[in-house]
């Protein structure tokens, strides 16, 4: 039987788990979960001290957490990186490229740090670790690889004008890489979850409809990784489904219902604006 990438499933006995992004929120929880079903995670973010704690932590599962912090925006550190899990911890069988920055825009008076720090991070921190664990899996002849979006990459939405692009980059990396992976038999997969209750939404200022516990996330994202033929991984369905169903409207309705939904049809011209409409009123 011929092997086909999209059904790959890696195991413990494969290799290593590679989780970037695994200080805290839903990286943190899922290399609890696999090292807790017998992985061994090597797991990356800047925060040294939070992912010895994670690993001390976990000390008792049936896996283990080995530590390689770094920055994802520094290519050469995660070219050492990738280099020093396959020599130390064994080959990397399954990767998820998690490490993200959430930083909302304020469309009418953008920052423009928050542009180049969501793109270094989400898009150039991403590719970083995917160039060099593409390569060490081409030579293992197979591998699964994660990378971690969002349903603000679907399309555009209030304050995301940053964040979204480069989520709506990864999805299209992913898709458009699928075509070349699967010759060298290495699973590519997206991963888009709905708002997720982890450091980096906890200062959101709007409601979050759906909101899922870390855990709970984790644990769909590790079945995602578990089933057989599936490119996209998204939770909770019923509302990532939701907006992936907006995608089909005409843009007037997408504008209309977003808009009304958000509230942000709502919203004045800002304060400054408003000044000067009121100067040029009197
Ligand atoms: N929470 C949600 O609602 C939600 C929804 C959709 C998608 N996501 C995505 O899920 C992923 C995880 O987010 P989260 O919600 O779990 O947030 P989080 O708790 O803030 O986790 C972000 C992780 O990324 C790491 N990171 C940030 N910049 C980094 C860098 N330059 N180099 C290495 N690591 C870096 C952080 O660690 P250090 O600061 O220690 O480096 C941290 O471990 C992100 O890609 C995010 O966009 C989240």
């Amino acid at each position: 039987m011929t092997f086909n990438p999209s059904d790959f499933t890696a195991t413990p006995d494969d290799g290593v788990a590679w989780i970037t992004g695994a200080s805290s929120g839903i990286g943190a929880a899922l290399a609890r979960k696999l090292a807790g079903e017998g992985w061994r995670v090597a797991v990356t973010a800047r925060s040294a001290d939070d992912l010895h704690a994670l690993a001390a932590d976990c000390a008792g599962a049936s896996g283990e957490i080995r530590v390689y912090p770094g920055d994802t925006t520094d290519a050469a550190r995660m070219a050492q990186t990738v280099a020093e899990i396959e020599a130390d911890a064994g080959p990397i069988a399954l990767a998820v490229l998690n490490a993200g920055v959430y930083l909302p825009v304020d469309g009418t008076n953008p920052d423009l740090k928050a542009f180049h720090k969501s793109f270094d991070v989400n898009l150039g921190g991403t590719v970083n670790s995917l160039v060099p664990l593409v390569e060490a899996m081409r030579g293992h002849g197979r591998g699964q690889v994660a990378l971690v979006a969002s349903v603000a990459g679907y399309g555009g939405l209030p304050t995301s004008a940053a964040y979204g692009a480069t989520k709506a980059g990864l999805i299209n990396l992913a898709e458009a890489l699928k075509f070349d992976l699967d010759r060298i038999g290495v699973r590519i997969q997206i991963v888009s979850p709905g708002f997720v209750d982890t450091p980096a939404t906890k200062n959101n200022p709007f409601p979050m409809p759906h909101l899922m516990q870390v855990e709970e996330a984790a644990a769909r994202l590790h079945a995602g990784l578990k089933r057989r033929g599936v490119f996209e991984i998204t939770f909770p369905r019923r509302f990532t489904w939701q907006l992936k169903a907006l995608q089909l409207l005409p843009y007037r309705w997408y504008f209309a219902l977003l808009g009304r939904t958000t509230g942000w049809s709502k919203k004045g011209p800002p304060s400054a604006a408003r000044a000067d409409v009121a100067d040029a009123a009197e």
